[in-house]
Parts: C-alpha cells; sequence; structure tokens
C-alpha cells in the first residue's frame, strides 16, 4: 500500500475549497489513496476544522465515517508564502506527522492552489526546506508538483517562471493543470474522434464548415475579484480551457493516446492558430465588485474568430464564445459539417451537427436530416444522443479526481507541456496589444447587443 504525502498550497482558499479538497476526499473513499496525511498550508489565521466545515458546502453524498477520517488525517499550518522559516516549520511538521503515521517512503505531492506571482517563491523554499525530498526512491517514492492555471499572466512571466522551477525540479516531477483536460467528455473527444471510423475521415476542411466552442457562465466573479480583473475571461479561460480543447479537437492523430504523443499534437495546433477578429465585454455592475478597479476595462465576456493554418483546416473557422454572468452554465463544442447537395423540393435546413457537451450534462449528439412522415420528400432534423451522466452518473468533481490520480499513476497528458502554455500566451498577448473596445451587457443575457453586428459581419451562426 503505497504512502503519500500531500501538502496543498493554497488551502483555505476558493480552488482548495471548491474542488481540490473534495476531490481527494473521493479518492480516499473510493480507497485510492488509503495511507495519507495532507497538510493544508496557507496565509490565513484557520484551523483544519474550520478548514474541513467548509467543505459542507461542496461535498455531496458523504460517507459520515469515511469523512471523519479523511478530517484526522488533514492538519492546517499557517504560512506566508514569502517567509522562508515558514517553510521550515512546515517541514518540521511534515516530518514528525511522517513518524506518527510510520511512513517509511511516502510519495509527495505538492499542490500549489496559489497566484501564479508565487509560484517561483514557492517552488523555491519548497526546494531549499527540502519538502519535496525524495527518499527510498527504490521503494517507488516520488515527488511531483502541481501547478494551477493559469501559468503566469503573459509570456513573458510563463517564462520567467518555468525557469525558476527547472533550477529545482525536473521536468519529469512538474504537473501544469488545466483540470478541462481531465473532465470526462474531454478525454473522450479524442477516443471518439479516433475509436469510429465514421468521424475521421471527415474531420477536415473539406467536410467541416466551422467549428464552436463555447464556455458560458452564469455566476459573476463573486469574490475573485483581485485575481479575475487582473486575468480576464481571456486570460481565466481562453489561454487555457477553451484553447487546450480546440487543440484536442483540431490536432493530428497521434501515435498513441497518451503522454508526449498527444502533448506533441496539441502543440502543434497552438503553434499554428491565427487570430482573425475578437470581440470583448463586461457584465454591467463588474467595476462595483469587490476588489475590482473603478474605471476596469477587464473583460468578462470574449468571442473570438480563430483559424488554424495548415491543409487540413484550410478555410474552417473556429468560433469560440465566453463569458461570467449570462444566462446559463454550459460548455459545448459544435463541430458544424457542410451541407450536401440538395437532391429533394425541400432542402434540409440544418446541416449535420456533432455536439459535444461537456457540461451541465457530459454527453454527444448528432444532428441529422431525416424524412418527414407524409407524401412528400421533406426533411426534418433529428438528433442522435448519447448520454454519459444518464448512464454513468453527475461528475461534480471528478475532474480534479481524475487529474490527481493521472499525476499520481504519472500520466503526464493530464497536464500541459510548457510548449502549448508557450503558444497559448503568444496568442492571447498579442490580442492584448490590440486594445479591443469592450462593450458593456446586463447581467443575465446572452452578452453584448453589439455582439449581432460582430455575428454578422462574420456571418456567424452560434448554435449555443
Ligand atoms: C476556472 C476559472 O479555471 O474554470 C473560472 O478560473 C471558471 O473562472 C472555471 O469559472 C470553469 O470551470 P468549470 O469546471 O466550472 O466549468
Amino acid at each position: 500500500m503505497h504512502e503519500y504525502i500531500i501538502v496543498v498550497y493554497g488551502a483555505s482558499g476558493d480552488l482548495a475549497g471548491r474542488k481540490l479538497l473534495p476531490a481527494l476526499y473521493h479518492l480516499v473513499a473510493k480507497h485510492r489513496i488509503e495511507r495519507y496525511i495532507i497538510v493544508g498550508a496557507a496565509y490565513e489565521a484557520t484551523t483544519a476544522d474550520r478548514v474541513m466545515d467548509r467543505l459542507d458546502t461542496f461535498l455531496h453524498d458523504v460517507d459520515k465515517e469515511k469523512f471523519a477520517q479523511f478530517r484526522k488525517n488533514f492538519y492546517y499550518h499557517k504560512l506566508d508564502f514569502t517567509s522562508y522559516d515558514d517553510y521550515v516549520a512546515l517541514k518540521h511538521q511534515v516530518n514528525e506527522l511522517r513518524v506518527t503515521y510510520g511512513f517509511k517512503a511516502p510519495r509527495i505531492l505538492i499542490y500549489l492552489a496559489a497566484a501564479s506571482d508565487f509560484f517561483c517563491q514557492i517552488t523555491e523554499f519548497t526546494a531549499r526546506a527540502q519538502l519535496a525530498e525524495r527518499s527510498n526512491v527504490a521503494d517507488g517514492a516520488w515527488a511531483r508538483l502541481i501547478y494551477e492555471k493559469p501559468f503566469g499572466s503573459n509570456l513573458a512571466s510563463a517564462q520567467k517562471i518555468n525557469a525558476c522551477i527547472a533550477r529545482h525540479f525536473d521536468e519529469s516531477q512538474i504537473y501544469r493543470i488545466d483540470h478541462y483536460l481531465t473532465k470526462e467528455l474531454v478525454s473522450n473527444i479524442a477516443l471518439v474522434r479516433f475509436a469510429n471510423v465514421v468521424f475521421e475521415p471527415l474531420w477536415n476542411g473539406r467536410y467541416i464548415d466551422n467549428v464552436q466552442i463555447t464556455l458560458l457562465e452564469n455566476d459573476t466573479i463573486g469574490s475573485r475579484g483581485p485575481y479575475y480583473d487582473a486575468y480576464g475571461a481571456m486570460s481565466d479561460v481562453v489561454q487555457n480551457h477553451m484553447l487546450e480543447l480546440l487543440a484536442i479537437i483540431a490536432m493530428e492523430t497521434p501515435e498513441r493516446l497518451t503522454g508526449d504523443y498527444i502533448r506533441d499534437r496539441r502543440a502543434q495546433v497552438l503553434d499554428h492558430v491565427k487570430v482573425e477578429d475578437v470581440f470583448l465585454g463586461q457584465y454591467e455592475g463588474y467595476q462595483q465588485e469587490l476588489n475590482v478597479r473603478a474605471d476596469s476595462t477587464t473583460e468578462t465576456f470574449a468571442a473570438l474568430i480563430l483559424r488554424i493554418n495548415n491543409s487540413r483546416w484550410q478555410g474552417v473557422p473556429f468560433y469560440l464564445k465566453t463569458g461570467k454572468a449570462l444566462t446559463k452554465k454550459e460548455t459545448k463544442i459544435h463541430v458544424v459539417f457542410k451541407p450536401v447537395t440538395c437532391l429533394t423540393e425541400t432542402c434540409p435546413a440544418q446541416a449535420n451537427v456533432l455536439t459535444i457537451e461537456i457540461s451541465p450534462e457530459a454527453g454527444f449528439s448528432l444532428q441529422l436530416n431525416a424524412k418527414r412522415p407524409g407524401q412528400r420528400n421533406e426533411l426534418m432534423p433529428v438528433t442522435m444522443d448519447y448520454c454519459h451522466s444518464c448512464i454513468f452518473g453527475k461528475q461534480e468533481v471528478q475532474a480534479y479526481e481524475t487529474l490527481l490520480e493521472g499525476v499520481m499513476n504519472g500520466e503526464q497528458s493530464v497536464s500541459v507541456r510548457f510548449d502549448e502554455i508557450e503558444a497559448a500566451w503568444r496568442i492571447i498577448d498579442a490580442i492584448h496589444k490590440s486594445e479591443l473596445a469592450v462593450h458593456i451587457y446586463k447581467k443575465g443575457t446572452a452578452g453584448p447587443e453589439e455582439l449581432a453586428d460582430f455575428n454578422k459581419k462574420h456571418a456567424i451562426r452560434w448554435l449555443s
């Protein structure tokens, strides 16, 4: 049975409470981790109990006994990311716990659920205080570090952070996270595409008219003002989740569907992305959110037209749309096929569409044209559905569970390689340079009214 020491920097924060600690609980409850100690470290003067109490809101179907056990193995250590002495004290605590638990060759997992401005400092002090020191490597002990997204705030800062990390740890120990990569339906995209002969031959500009990737949210930025105002939609979700979705959809066939084979292919796509046009928006009242600048022009809405400069995707626009405070929470990809030559009196009103729904339901559907009952050759759209969550159940925290398990198993494809991150920042940096107008929209709507002009100019028909 493997032993784990898990250190979570930023344990009292939003991400740890909403996603990371619940995912760890579920892994424990499913017996994927049995011998473990979790030490949360953050600046807040709080206690292990209070951090655990907060999980109540985010944990469902809790087994009381298992959760009591999970609580018992969770410790909290107040730590200032910039104070080396705090890391030394943390190391002492970890050492003591290790003795108490009788761990011989623990695997060490360090999770940086912190702003990327601190990545270099945390990495350096973690290394110096020997918190990620591997013991008894022969017994399968390892130390791995997980870095939350966004990795940096532009290309230059990402490169600086990466160089800093590389001074202390080997690339094989580093996992740069994008939790979208481990959402069930996202990992399904490549499988569906490459395992079904009906899709792959059509997966190019000859048969595909356009691809739409939409990540819509009804929530506002909530209490994340300082972070969000510095990043905006473009760096918060386009640079990572949405461009990774695009890379998976558009990549060439990898030799195998694992590790660097996939990462090579994703990076190639991102290297060939060209920005055609961008439209930005901000929801009304955003400037009054807590810790947001009163004259902020940070975008909470973005629509983009991208092209991929290679022979497969000649002539195919990729439309991306995202926003906060919209009508619904939903992430979908629509692959819209070209219309067929019309042989009937009434031609199909709609082309075939493959829709991959990532959330709230996981599944995919294929829209076809079929005959309307009756004498005439009239067509109507029909949909073939595969509802993944109807069969396998809802998967609230599963992306983080899969991600943690992937890292524990050394599966590199659950994380983003640095060349992918660099390519994605190049795209975003270029957009930021153009200082676009930001259009205001009302909360709870589909976005700024001016989007209609943008759609008209580019003949875009959004399917969601
Ligand atoms: C995070 C962003 O990475 O992804 C958030 O920082 C966003 O702003 C979230 O809300 C969306 O993820 P999910 O899994 O809820 O769709």
